[in-house]
């Protein structure tokens, strides 16, 4: 049986860099504050007139030289983002183009901080049954544009950062190595504990209007505290269910890297798994949560640190709105 490789990985986010110093000038909070509840300390905010798709052009640009092969080998792009550059068509489409890559598949995928991991499970299954060869999987988020930069908003505002990761999957004869499973989980009662409510295909006559504007309703909302205690349940569910199906224990994996919401979120995954901190990679401290890029961005990093080598075990886990989760073994 095929398996599905990890060739590349590149990585972008925007020079601004914004402080809790910075966001402290804009509403009330403090760097003490955010630093204690999210281990963030700082984010990297876009230009005004850059969008999702252009963090991943660098990102995906990176991952192709890494990757050694000629972009046109390129035959799927598989994008995942919560913060589309416009409603439609999808972002993937307006990558596609940038890259030059008229005419090859592009997916959009929507499961916002687990949408690299649904993403990884579809191309994975692309990759092992022969439809694609080399898959272009990227993570890009703008988020900068569409929160509420005001106290009302400062829950969200102070987690949330942009940023695109990329990486090129493809396929190897070798069982032994690349993605060995996936795991993907939602459950849509929660649905709105973590959502954007306008503009909704449901509001007559218009998707928004003044009032909605005014009351905010376009922009993140999160019931914080609800997302944080299902996040600390269904993460390690999903990382018992990945082990199992493989026959491994948590003392068999290498590298931890779960999707980058909170640092206390990944202190309490960590300790109910048993994963000593040498195990678990975070770089939320420097660019907040990018939602669908931190895993990929974090892959990057922890190759980079030394901290991911050939061959070793490297565990992903994801919680996000939907509410979805998801995990992935990887043989390095
Ligand atoms: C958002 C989060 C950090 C808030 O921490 P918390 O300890 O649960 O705090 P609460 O939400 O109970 O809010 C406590 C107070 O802090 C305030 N607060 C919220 N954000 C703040 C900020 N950035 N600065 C200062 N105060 C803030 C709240 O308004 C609230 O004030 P009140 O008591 O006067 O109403 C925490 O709930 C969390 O991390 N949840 C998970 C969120 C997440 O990871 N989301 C992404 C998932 S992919």
């Amino acid at each position: 049986m095929k398996r599905t490789v990890f060739r590349s990985v590149g990585g972008y986010v925007p020079d601004k860099v914004v402080t809790n110093d910075d966001l402290s000038k804009l509403m009330e909070t403090s760097n003490d504050w955010i630093v204690e509840r999210t281990g963030i300390r700082q984010r990297h905010w876009a230009e005004n007139g850059v969008g999702s798709s252009d963090l991943a052009v660098p990102a995906s640009l990176e991952a192709v030289e890494k990757a050694g092969i000629d972009i046109g080998e390129i035959d799927c792009i598989v994008l995942a983002t919560l913060s589309p550059d416009h409603t439609f068509p999808g972002t993937a489409c307006f990558l596609q183009h940038k890259l030059g890559l008229g005419g090859i598949a592009a997916l959009d995928v929507r499961n916002q901080c687990s949408g690299f991991l649904y993403g990884l499970s579809v191309a994975d299954a692309w990759v092992r049954c022969g439809q694609y060869k080399c898959v272009l999987l990227v993570g890009a988020e703008v988020h900068s544009t569409g929160i509420d930069k005001t106290t009302r908003g400062r829950d969200i505002a102070c987690l949330f950062g942009d940023g695109a990761g990329a990486v090129i999957l493809t396929a190897s004869d070798d069982e032994k190595t690349g993605v060995l499973s996936t795991h993907l989980h939602a459950d849509g009662k929660y649905a709105r504990s973590l959502w954007i409510e306008a503009p909704g295909s449901c509001f007559h006559p218009l998707r928004i209007d003044k009032q909605m504007l005014e009351e905010g309703r376009h922009f993140p909302k999160m019931k914080g505290r609800h997302v944080f205690t299902h996040a600390i349940k269904r993460m390690p569910e999903v990382i018992e269910e990945a082990l199992s199906v493989n026959g491994l224990r948590p003392s068999d994996v290498d590298l931890f890297i779960p999707h980058q919401a909170n640092q206390r979120i990944t202190e309490a995954v960590a300790k109910v798994m048993g994963f000593e901190n040498e195990r678990v990679y975070t770089n939320i401290e420097k660019f907040g949560n990018t939602t669908a890029a931190s895993i990929p961005l974090c892959i990057k990093d922890a190759e980079i640190d030394g901290r991911l080598k050939k061959g070793d075990l490297l565990l992903l886990a994801s919680f996000g709105a939907g509410f979805t989760w998801a995990s992935a073994i990887v043989r390095w």
